[in-house]
């Protein structure tokens, strides 16, 4: 099959790069120039183990190219895959979807025999009606069929999640693009990953459910935590003791600082809009937006109460920036609310993340930022891991110990253990452990 897809940010670099791997022919296109000819020279606009091989590879074989313009590749495409961004609008929290209509439009003009347009871009229900629409105006004799066909990848796992999915879904009815998103996606394993075909507004329903529980699963263990810090419980045994039962399952149930990224809050807030517009409010997702936004916010008294009570003019030391591991991506991590709140309370923040360095120069202000996670917590009052990178995982402890000013570690992500730390002599907190 031949592909062309629209944008190549996460999501359609990744998408591209595993079709191409499938053995389709890819043409990855984008509008930003220099983009595309630093990945022509070979270089990742974003981290994500294991992209830069896979896009390599592809090139080389033959079955991946980039483009400015796409005019040539989704003339001859058999599906046009949409997958542009949709940050959410400023002010009303919508999506935004001036880019998923520009696409359309230049798409309409370029038809040229049966095509599929498929939106990968998590877009609010009744989109694909939209494109439809707008298609259909600009060339009333184009055949094509829209399709939703969101995507589930998780940022740091987004070529397995790929190559090996829960499931792919589909919406569509139209019979020639079923045969067609069945051609693209054969090669999968589909007793492992099957496809469902469901409606397109179902589809484009499915995603945003699907983020929405997930948020609110982490949402929940978090609420949990904070109980058991209060009643003197361990949250780490109630997430195994609840997610043994196979109907709430034991993924998703890890306390943390909150979650962040580019997916949950947007889709979150998104999802929320929507159901009021229609009149049918989400009430127990508008819960989780608040308390997850309570939380991020609430992070920095937990990195004062281990100083005593007062930050002024002590050192924080931060050990990851990253709203997870595994990716450079900052968007609306839980550092984005600690740092400016430390700094407010008198700290001075010495910080390192593996990867996300360079994302966070950007967006945080007053950071010493260092070369690594010892030259990170020297002197340091507080060290706090805010991103459970393997690095942090396999500390010298020892010689951590004997670079900071005072041996206290607020660990957000239990990626210790406290009968351990006390043994070695800190004073540590962590998430939902007493
Ligand atoms: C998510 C979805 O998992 C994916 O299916 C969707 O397509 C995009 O959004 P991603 O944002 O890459 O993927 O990361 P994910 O691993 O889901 O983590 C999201 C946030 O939740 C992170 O901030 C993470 O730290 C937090 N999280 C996750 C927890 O706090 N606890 C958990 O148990 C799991």
């Amino acid at each position: 099959m031949r592909v062309a897809m629209i944008g190549t940010g996460y999501v359609g670099l990744v998408s591209g790069a595993c079709f191409a791997d499938f053995g389709h022919v890819v043409t990855c296109v984008d509008k930003d120039a220099s983009k595309i000819e630093r990945l022509e020279q070979g270089v990742m606009p974003i981290y994500e183990p294991g992209l830069e091989t896979l896009v390599a590879k592809n090139v080389e074989e033959g079955r991946l190219f980039f483009a400015i313009d796409g005019a040539e590749a989704i003339r001859q495409a058999d599906a046009v895959f949409i997958a542009v961004g949709t940050p959410s609008r400023r002010g009303d929290g919508h999506a935004d979807l001036t880019y998923v209509y520009e696409a359309a439009k230049e798409i309409a003009d370029l038809i040229d025999g049966f095509t599929v347009v498929v939106t990968k871009s998590t877009v609010p229900v009744g989109t694909g009606d939209e494109i439809e629409r707008i298609i259909r105006e600009r060339r009333p004799d184009a055949e094509f069929a829209v399709v939703s066909n969101p995507e589930f990848l998780r940022e740091g796992a987004a070529i397995g999640d790929f190559k090996r999915p829960d499931r792919v879904v589909v919406g569509t009815d139209d019979e020639r693009a079923v045969a067609v998103m069945n051609e693209l996606y054969r090669p999968l394993n589909l007793n492992e990953s099957p496809l469902l075909f469901v409606g397109r507004r179902t589809s484009e329903l499915i995603k945003y459910a699907a983020n929405a529980f997930l948020a609110m699963k982490i949402t929940f263990i978090n609420e949990m935590a904070d109980l058991c810090e209060a009643v003197g419980a361990d949250v780490q045994q109630v997430a195994r003791g609840i997610g043994l039962d196979n109907r709430i399952g034991s993924k998703f149930l890890h306390a943390g600082p909150g979650y962040g990224g580019s997916c949950f809050p947007k889709d979150t807030l998104a999802l929320v809009r929507t159901a009021v517009d229609a009149g049918s409010p989400v009430r127990l997702v508008e819960t989780t937006v608040e308390v997850n936004d309570a939380r991020k916010k609430a992070m920095a008294k937990r990195v004062s109460a281990a100083a005593d009570g007062d930050l002024n003019g002590k050192t924080v030391a931060m050990l990851g920036l990253t709203f997870k591991p595994n990716t450079d991506d900052m968007r609306d991590s839980p550092a984005l609310d600690l740092v400016p709140a430390l700094i407010a309370a008198g700290a001075k923040v010495q910080a390192f993340d593996p990867e996300g360095m360079h994302e966070a120069k950007a967006l945080l202000d007053g950071v010493d930022f260092r070369d690594g996670p010892y030259d990170a917590v020297k002197d340091a009052d507080v060290v706090v891991i805010v991103t459970e990178w393997d690095p942090f995982r396999a500390l010298d402890l020892d010689r951590l110990k004997s670079l900071v000013r005072q041996p206290v570690i607020v660990d957000l992500r239990n990626i210790y253990r406290p009968e351990d730390m006390r043994a070695r002599g800190f004073r540590y907190t962590s998430i939902g452990r007493a």
